[in-house]
């Protein structure tokens, strides 16, 4: 069972357990999942706890994978309360079920409940969050470790990267979306981050599926580490767009953003010793972003090669 497969994490996972052959429900609240051979899907709203209980007893899953939050910490900002329902009450309740259905439960967390003063972190060093969200993370990490102690696995993880759902999500996405408005882009040469790739998240979430002995809280990202900066100049270089649209920044040049984690590198042991799957490394990454459909038009319009970007074409 999948809660959030609407989602970008929750989506990626959902087509990787599809094709490994786990028959896999899914979950989303407003959004489809555009996902093909899931073997059911089911439209709840997490707010209410009250209907979480039937469909769990009725499927009696073996795994349950929860990727559903509210996953943008200015969304949390607005409304910290209804964060809270889904980011905090609904992955406690959630694990106190699993518990008592002796499922395996697997729960995504952020690389934000650390302050950013200390990387690389390993998964045993002590967080200190600076946002709502990251507290809202931390005390999730918490709670379900508590209510579902032995056949559980807390996945921490860094910013991803990837093709969302909606074509808005992910970090190229947004950029390319706002360039084509015509906005130039201020981006922080001191901010630092460990770009994961979804699709490399679902392989070890997959891996997660199969592997019962491996509980505990872990650490997973891509490969490398890179500041806002460097992954804004990257993502243009991919799709031959004029780096004029991107200007350098620092964090203390702009009011409040001196609060954002400097620096939120991983140590990925001992998880990365004990799955199959790689860490991707940033190439990979840049190579697997598609151009949203909408913006096609525009890319071709607006890019300096337009031939170094092969659009998939997707066949029913
Ligand atoms: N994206 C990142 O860069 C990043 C980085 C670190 C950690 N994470 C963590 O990874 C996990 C997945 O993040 P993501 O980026 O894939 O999230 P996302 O794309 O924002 O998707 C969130 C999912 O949660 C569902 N959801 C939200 N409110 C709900 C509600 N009231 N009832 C039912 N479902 C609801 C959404 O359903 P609908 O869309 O159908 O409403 C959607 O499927 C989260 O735990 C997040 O904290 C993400």
């Amino acid at each position: 069972m999948v809660f959030g497969a609407s989602g970008m994490a929750g989506a990626a996972f959902c087509s990787a357990a599809v094709r490994r052959g786990f028959e896999t429900k899914a979950f989303s609240h407003r959004n489809p999942v555009k996902v093909d051979g899931i073997a059911g899907h089911t439209r709840l709203d997490l707010n209410d706890l009250n209907g979480l209980e039937r469909p769990l007893l009725d499927m009696w899953p073996d795994v349950i994978v929860n990727a559903a939050a509210v996953s943008e910490p200015d969304k949390v900002d607005q409304d910290p309360e209804a964060a809270t329902r889904i980011n905090v009450d609904f992955p406690s309740r959630l694990a106190e079920i699993a518990n008592h259905l002796g499922a395996r439960l697997i729960h995504l967390s952020s690389d934000l409940v650390f302050d950013g003063s200390q990387s690389p972190y390993r998964s045993t060093d002590l967080p200190n969050p600076l946002s709502s969200y990251g507290k809202q993370k931390l005390d999730a990490e918490k709670k379900v470790l508590k209510r579902c102690p032995e056949n559980l696995v807390v996945l921490r993880v860094t910013i991803l990267t990837g093709n969302s759902p909606s074509g808005r999500r992910s970090v190229h996405e947004k950029m390319l979306r706002s360039i084509s408005k015509g906005k130039r882009l201020t981006l922080f040469a001191d901010e630092y981050r460990q770009p994961c790739s979804c699709d490399s998240l679902a392989a070890a979430l997959v891996e997660l599926c199969q592997k019962p002995k491996l509980n505990g809280l872990f650490h997973w990202a891509g490969a490398d580490r890179l500041s806002r900066y460097e992954m804004g100049q990257l993502i243009l270089d991919r799709f031959a767009l004029p780096q004029e649209v991107l200007k350098t920044g620092e964090r203390k040049d702009f009011a409040g953003e001196d609060k954002r984690p400097a620096d939120l590198a991983f140590n990925l042991q001992p998880l990365q010793g004990k799955l199959s799957t790689s860490p991707a490394t940033f190439s990979e990454q840049l190579e697997a972003m598609d151009v949203p459909d909408d913006l096609f038009p525009w890319f071709q319009e607006n890019s300096q090669n337009p031939s170094c970007y092969v659009r998939r074409l997707v066949v029913d």
